[in-house]
């Protein structure tokens, strides 16, 4: 039996790097994908059996209603959304400037918050138990430098998930996130010859590779299906490790 057989999701950030693994996913396990994305081009290539693309800035609350509205014409009723958009610039707090610092914020939290609205409010006022799965991050709840808007923003988004979890869970929705830590197209394993960031985080990641985006979808479609069905409010870090404290501390044993 597939995890997701019958179902309808609709996902975010389609077209990205996270997104299209995400939708490919869902689609394995047997749901209708309405791919959604800022970019045409992007949502369309988003790899689905059974999807449609739909355009729209998640910033924008009409462009997100009109969205979910066609997303329903196309594969019906929803019962699935994921959140897979996000910007994550870098950049010092001495250099961020206020329109900068805005746009991640917009983007990061207020489009999770209008998505999830446009989605919820239909199913509260039909009855459906649909599951809402948000992209985070491990930055929320692990600072470092270049971060300040865009870990601000994801931990903005866990509080957002805690509460909507609180607000939602007794009409019988689920709302939870996943944290990935460092996803990139091609996994990286600790060696020789990497560029010191990328040997500095394998250094700092227990399980000593970097994330594969299936890593994240595999657990997207966990939260999204009846086997996490009393789980509500979770944000499930796949990080490989690299949030769990101070990773980068060695053992100090043979000090003492
Ligand atoms: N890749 C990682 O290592 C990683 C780690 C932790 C968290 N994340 C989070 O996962 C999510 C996806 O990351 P990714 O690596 O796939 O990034 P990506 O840049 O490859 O994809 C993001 C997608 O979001 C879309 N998007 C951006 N702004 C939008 C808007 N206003 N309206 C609609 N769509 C918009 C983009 O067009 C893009 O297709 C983000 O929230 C990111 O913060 C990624």
């Amino acid at each position: 039996m597939l995890l997701l057989e019958g179902r309808t999701a609709l996902v975010t950030g389609a077209g990205g790097r996270l997104g299209r693994r995400i939708v490919a996913r869902l689609a394995a396990e047997g749901a209708s994908v309405a791919a959604l994305d800022l970019d045409r081009e992007a949502a369309e290539r988003a790899p689905a059996a059974r999807s449609c693309a739909v355009v729209a800035d998640v910033r924008d609350p009409d462009a997100v209603e009109n969205a979910v509205a066609a997303a329903e014409n196309e594969i019906g009723p929803l019962d699935v959304l994921v959140n897979a958009h996000g910007i994550f610039p870098n950049r010092p707090v001495l250099d961020i400037t206020a329109p900068r610092w805005d746009e991640v914020f917009a983007v990061n939290v207020r489009g999770t918050m209008l998505a999830c609205q446009a989605v919820a409010r239909r199913w509260v006022e039909r009855g459906t138990r649909g599951a809402i799965v948000t992209i985070s991050s491990g930055a929320a709840t692990s600072a470092r430098a270049g971060g300040a808007h865009y870990a601000g923003s994801k931990a903005a988004v866990n509080m957002l998930v805690h509460t909507l979890a609180i607000e939602l869970g007794p009409h019988g929705i689920r709302v939870n996130a996943v944290a990935p830590g460092l996803v990139l197209d091609e996994v990286l394993t600790s060696g020789e010859g990497q560029p010191p960031y990328f040997e500095a985080m394998l250094r700092a990641t227990p399980l000593r590779r970097t994330g594969d985006a299936d890593d994240v979808a595999q657990a997207v479609a966990f939260l999204a299906s009846d086997r996490s069905a009393w789980t509500t409010g979770a944000i499930l870090e796949v990080t490989g490790g690299s949030h769990c404290g101070r990773t980068h501390v060695p053992y100090s044993g043979d000090l003492q």
